[in-house]
């Protein structure tokens, strides 16, 4: 929409052609780390958003969910729950399988950290095909808990990835091609 913010923070945004292999045009969210107003600015839109919510628990994806989701988690009174690669995690797990263009890969998070009846907010820094966050919401929705809604920095809107999450909201700052 019309934040005056958005702009720095898209600018902020490297795109690297080719990588990790020919055709894909990465989106680099380590750049937007370095602009300190464009980082706060990303952070500050996300809590103006929530604060008021009543969101427990905000959930992360590995790895790039993990820089965006604890400082909106601390500012909006709410619990961080990591929602890991395969085999990281300690202690019993509740996993989700999603399906990658080449293959599938799985997330997993602790069993006991999200309660029924939880209001949960997820946060990753970019939606794609939109399976990934599927796979999240299955894991928050299978313990009980509510997703209130989905979180990210930039959306490539071509892949739509909306469609995957089954009517449930999404929120994305910058809408890319
Ligand atoms: C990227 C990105 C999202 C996911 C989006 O993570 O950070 O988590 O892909 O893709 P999707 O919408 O098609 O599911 P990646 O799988 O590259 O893992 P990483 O952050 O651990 O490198
Ligand atoms: N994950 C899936 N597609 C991506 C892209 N184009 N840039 C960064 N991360 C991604």
């Amino acid at each position: 929409d019309g934040d005056p913010r958005v702009p720095r923070i898209n600018a902020a945004i490297r795109i690297v052609p080719d990588f990790p292999k020919p055709g894909i045009l990465f989106r680099d969210v380590t750049t937007l780390l370095l602009d300190h107003q464009a980082f706060k600015d990303s952070i500050d839109i996300f809590v103006e958003r929530y604060k008021e919510q009543k969101i427990d628990v905000v959930a992360g994806i590995e790895a790039r969910g993990f820089i965006f989701g604890p400082p909106v988690a601390l500012a909006i009174g709410a619990k961080f729950v990591p929602m890991r690669k395969p085999r990281k995690l300690p202690g019993e797990v509740v996993s989700e399988e999603y399906t990658l263009e080449y293959g599938t890969d799985r997330i997993e998070m602790h069993v006991g950290a999200v309660q029924p009846g939880e209001r949960a907010l997820i946060i990753d820094d970019l939606i794609a095909t939109g399976g990934t966050l599927r796979a999240a919401i299955n894991l928050l929705e299978r313990v009980g808990a509510q997703v209130v809604e989905c979180a990210c920095v930039i959306g490539l809107s071509d892949l739509k990835g909306q469609e995957k999450l089954g009517g449930r909201p999404l929120f994305i700052l910058v809408e890319c091609e």
